[in-house]
């Protein structure tokens, strides 16, 4: 009888353990909901801190303050009370708006005003592969007035391509583009860390904390960029030329010649990154000429790459939200 005794203990582990688990998945999934409401039906500046640091992708590319790795676009600190300056700038040069006015238009129409020393690189937020709704819209707009300006969510008005685009199902709810011909996600996967094969994407890139750093890391490159921006990537990489990764060519008094990619160009000196990942200093003093190249240091890898690897590849790289 004590065996019997036994399996029945086990059985109630068993059934005990798997409540917990269940029990879990459940909260998981609930917590995730009252965020989802929370975001969707209170407007407020906290709402829209999650998802600038999450759903909006904003951290992929600002920092605010100290927070945050991003680089390719401005450092986000201040950016509420830097508003009321651009704002007046924009209003001197005939587009009349207040500081809101100009937080909003940020997202709702970001290359109407370029920040100088970037690119117009910013995606429609409104729109896939982010595709935040209007609530979401406000909400992040509110976070960035919070950042020491005056938080006024009556005063966030916004224009119509916005409100257009949830109306046609902006949530995400528009089509999803698909690649013509499908592939296999694992040999994408394995085709990209491969070192020996002739794609090796991983001596360049990082995804997930795997890969070498020349490039631009790619671990949420889906989520911020659209399928065609992929595929131009990969196919024509100098077509766009993502900031913070600009080729240059560098002569020093001496006449010796450097090429690859500008890391820093201050008073003190300028750094040139290689397409091995080797850093050369070279003292500001020492420098002739720095000339911005128009070819990427990523080489085009349409001659390189079999059709069907394309696919595998593309496949595994649409994974990556
Ligand atoms: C793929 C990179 C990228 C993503 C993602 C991105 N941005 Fe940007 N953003 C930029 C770049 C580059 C600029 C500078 C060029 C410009 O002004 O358009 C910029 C400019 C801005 C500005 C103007 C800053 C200033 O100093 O005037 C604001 C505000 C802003 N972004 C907010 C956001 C928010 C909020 C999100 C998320 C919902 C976001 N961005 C997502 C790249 C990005
Ligand atoms: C020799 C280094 C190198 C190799 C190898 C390389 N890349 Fe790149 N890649 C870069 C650099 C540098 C950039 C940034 C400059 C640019 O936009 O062209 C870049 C940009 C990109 C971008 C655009 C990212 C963005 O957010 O704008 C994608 C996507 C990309 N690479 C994918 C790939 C894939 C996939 C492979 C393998 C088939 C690969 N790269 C191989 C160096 C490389």
């Amino acid at each position: 009888m004590q065996r019997s005794f036994w399996f029945m203990a086990l059985f109630i582990c068993i059934l005990i353990g798997g409540f917990i688990y269940i029990g879990s998945i459940v909260t998981k999934l609930s917590g995730e909901k009252g965020e989802m409401v929370a975001t969707e039906t209170g407007v407020s500046p906290e709402g829209g801190e999650t998802i600038f640091w999450g759903k909006g992708q904003c951290h992929t590319c600002h920092s605010i303050g100290k927070k945050g790795s991003g680089i390719r676009g401005p450092n986000l600190g201040g950016v509420g009370d830097r508003a009321i300056e651009r704002a007046a700038e924009r209003t001197t040069a005939g587009a009349a708006m207040d500081a809101t006015g100009y937080l909003v238009e940020s997202l709702a129409q970001p290359s109407a005003y370029v920040v100088k020393g970037f690119k117009p690189e910013m995606p429609l937020v409104y729109k896939p592969p982010i595709a935040l709704s209007p609530d979401e819209v406000k909400a992040v707009v509110s976070y960035l007035q919070s950042q020491d300006g005056e938080v006024n969510i009556e005063a966030i008005v916004l224009p119509e391509e916005v409100m257009a685009s949830a109306a046609s199902g902006g949530g995400g709810a528009v089509e999803e583009w698909k690649p013509y011909q499908g592939g296999d996600v694992a040999v994408g996967e394995a085709l990209f860390f491969d070192l020996k094969g002739d794609i090796a994407c991983a001596k360049c890139h990082t995804i997930k904390g795997v890969g070498a750093k020349v490039g631009p890391d790619l671990t949420t490159v889906a989520a911020t960029r659209s399928p065609q921006y992929i595929i131009e990537s990969i196919l024509e990489p100098s077509a766009v030329i993502a900031s913070g990764f600009e080729p240059v060519k560098v002569k020093t008094k001496k006449g010796k010649i450097i090429t690859g990619i500008l890391k820093e160009d201050n008073e003190v000196h300028v750094l040139v990154m290689d397409s091995a990942g080797n850093v050369t200093d070279i003292p500001k003093d020492k420098v002739k000429k720095l000339k911005t190249l128009k070819t990427s240091v990523m080489p085009p890898f349409g001659n390189v790459i079999k059709m069907e690897d394309f696919h595998n590849l593309l496949a595994y790289l649409l994974t990556l939200k």
